[in-house]
């Protein structure tokens, strides 16, 4: 072990893509790792793999965070492991297809993991955080968060609600020394495509980032303090101006007359 012990990062959706790479570079930071997801063996798989290269802890937690039940268990975990410094929500599901084409059940299977779980988790989290002075949670979005128009609606509405979220979490927190990370990745190369009906094949080359490179940039993207962090997005210049459009808008939302442009006299 060559790095400082870090505390404990609990990272959902750990089987497999982003959520594994995640784990990795977590381990190689320091921290012991509880990973969770659904497939057992690819956990346990990692999680040998892990300890015999970084040396830590690596527990896993089979379960499907879609079901009540088990994430109830997971929201124990993060209740009672005073050890658990870093969140990193990750698990999710994804789709393509447009609103003609898309089934309704699957939507609100999408929603129950990509926005209840990360919301309970959330909720789960913070308190332990506060009480104990400090904490990280780093929450995958989605560049679908602010264009919805590019995959799936529900998928990009499910990440405008864990950017919007993460927003306020980083309003409501920020005395209380808990950092918040929103992620907004591209088109990374995982098996997120086949699932959601699109093989990653399918997609220009040029716009596809390995999990890789998308996490270390993110990483980086945390030590630099960085709230929202696109890791594709070459000129930060046009986040930052899109985040002071929204903060110019802030002082004009409620009035008690209606705008001029309605003429109602
Ligand atoms: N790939 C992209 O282009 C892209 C772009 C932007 C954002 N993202 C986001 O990145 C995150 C990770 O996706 P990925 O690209 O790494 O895809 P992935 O390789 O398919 O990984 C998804 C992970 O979530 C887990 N998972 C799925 N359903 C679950 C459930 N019901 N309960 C618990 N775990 C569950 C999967 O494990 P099990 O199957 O073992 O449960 C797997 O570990 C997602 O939130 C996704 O929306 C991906």
């Amino acid at each position: 072990m060559t790095q400082e012990y870090k505390g404990t990062a609990l990272v959902t959706g750990a089987s497999s893509g982003i959520g594994a790479v995640y784990a990795h570079r977590l381990a190689k930071q320091g921290y012991d790792l509880i990973i969770v997801a659904r497939n057992g063996e690819r956990l346990k798989a990692l999680a040998s793999g892990l300890t015999e290269e970084t040396g830590r802890t690596v527990e896993t937690v089979v379960a499907d965070l879609g079901n009540t039940a088990d994430l109830a268990r997971v929201e124990g975990v993060l209740k009672q492991d005073r050890s658990i410094t870093l969140l990193v929500n990750n698990a999710g599901v994804g789709g393509t297809a447009p609103l003609l084409a898309a089934d309704v059940d699957k939507m609100q299977k999408m929603m129950e993991l990509n926005v209840t779980a990360l919301m309970r988790l959330t909720y789960a989290a913070v308190p332990g955080f506060v009480a104990r002075g400090g904490g990280t949670i780093i929450n995958i979005a989605s560049i679908v968060a602010i264009v919805p128009e590019r995959l799936n609606g529900v998928y990009g509405a499910t990440k405008a609600f864990v950017l919007a979220f993460s927003q306020s979490l980083k309003h409501e927190l920020a005395e209380r020394n808990i950092r918040i990370q929103a992620v907004l990745p591209g088109a990374t190369a995982t098996e997120f495509w086949g699932i959601a009906g699109t093989p990653i094949e399918h997609l220009p080359s040029e716009i596809v980032m390995s999990a890789e490179a998308m996490v270390d940039a993110s990483l980086a993207g945390l030590k630099q303090g960085e709230f929202a962090t696109i890791p594709a997005l070459e000129d930060a210049g046009l986040l930052s101006a899109y985040e002071q459009a929204r903060q110019a808008l802030m002082p004009n939302l409620s009035r008690s007359m209606p705008a001029k442009r309605y003429k109602l006299a």
